[in-house]
């Protein structure tokens, strides 16, 4: 996939989730094989006010786009020159985010209401920027008011380089199924590259999207969290099952590694804190996780947070025989010969 000059090096890309696509959970991602990574999203206003301290860039960490939200046209430009100017391969705009706090002034779904806007702020951008520049929108406001595929249209004619489309209205919030026949008719509507959105949790899921609905990547949410493996796993021959989970050992290795990341970003103080929704995340549906979960709010030191890990695995693996099947929240998968078990 290609957006704009941005060659990919593959369709899957991390969507921005906002308190979660920091820098170490991009580099994950990135490290399994997600060939763009989206940042969590910014203000534009709180960008000029505080400054280029305000969005953190890792070193190596591209590609990257840098998605903004705001409503006033000449400051979300001149904040797509800002992230230009700290390193950002790509600029996205938020018309997407149903949260009341974003809407109320304007911005996120809250724009898509407003065609004449819309078009407002992506001349504006795209005069301030040559970055490579593409919109996140949903189906619309409600049921009554669909206009996904009008809104790309827009897009398009102000010089936008691709479409990312989570086919639900902003009044669904995340509730119900995404209309992935949306993201058909969206990617029908135009000629720049779309990215479909929604409910993504395996490979077999982001092949089936790309095969039904003709749209060129596949953006990946919630169905990463715990799961970077999703973005490097191959979907041959795993039809409607899922694919083989990742065994206690990775799963053990992947949590200290991803620890080690957030430690070295966030400093020894915050890490812990910072972590415990990723211990939650990589250990949800196995065996006695619930009691686990329930500790792990209280961990808030790196010793005190480690060894509760390292005791919870070791329970599991005890209490978890050979083959058997593994349970991993949304998916029901067979582990893959667990040492010792
Ligand atoms: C916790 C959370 C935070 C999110 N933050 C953002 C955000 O900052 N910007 C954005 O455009 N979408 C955001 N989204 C929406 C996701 O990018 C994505 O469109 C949505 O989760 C559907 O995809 P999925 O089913 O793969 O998760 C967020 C969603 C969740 C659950």
């Amino acid at each position: 996939m290609k957006i704009g000059s941005l060659q990919l090096s593959g369709n899957l890309v991390l969507a921005p989730l906002s308190g979660i696509t920091d820098y170490p959970f991009r580099q994950i991602a990135r490290e399994h094989g997600c060939s763009l990574a989206f940042t969590e999203m910014v203000s534009a206003d709180g960008l000029l006010q505080k400054g280029k301290s305000f969005l953190r860039i890792g070193e190596g960490e591209h590609p990257v786009s840098v998605q903004l939200f705001g409503s006033n046209p000449e400051i979300l430009a001149e904040a797509a020159q800002m992230a230009e100017s700290v390193g950002a391969d790509a600029i996205d705009i938020n018309m997407g985010c149903p949260a009341k706090q974003i809407v109320g002034p304007g911005a996120g779904a809250d724009l898509m209401r407003f065609p004449g806007k819309v078009k407002e702020i992506l001349r504006a951008v795209r005069r301030a920027v040559r970055s490579p520049l593409s919109v996140k929108i949903r189906s619309g406001w409600d049921e009554e008011h669909i206009n996904a595929a009008e809104i790309s249209k827009i897009s398009e004619d102000c010089g936008v380089d691709a479409i990312s489309i989570h086919p639900r209205t902003r009044v669904q919030g995340y509730g119900g199924r995404a209309d992935w026949d949306l993201i058909g008719k969206v990617k029908r509507a135009i000629r720049i590259p779309v990215v479909g959105n929604g409910d993504i949790t395996t490979p077999f899921l982001a092949r089936r999207m790309l095969e039904e609905t003709g749209c060129d990547g596949v953006m990946i949410g919630r169905g990463a969290l715990g799961n970077p493996w999703i973005f490097g796993l191959d979907d041959s021959g795993c039809g409607e099952a899922e694919p083989t989970a990742p065994t206690l050992d990775e799963r053990k290795r992947m949590i200290h590694h991803h620890f080690a990341l957030v430690k070295a970003y966030y400093g020894k103080r915050w890490a812990a804190k910072k972590f415990q929704k990723h211990v939650y995340w990589y250990t949800k549906g196995l065996r006695g996780c619930a009691s686990f979960h329930s500790k792990l709010s209280g961990l808030k030191e790196e010793e005190e947070l480690l060894e509760a890990i390292q005791s919870y695995f070791d329970f599991v693996q005890r209490r978890t025989p050979c083959q058997s099947f593994v349970s991993t929240g949304n998916r029901s998968v067979i582990g893959r010969g667990e040492k010792g078990l």
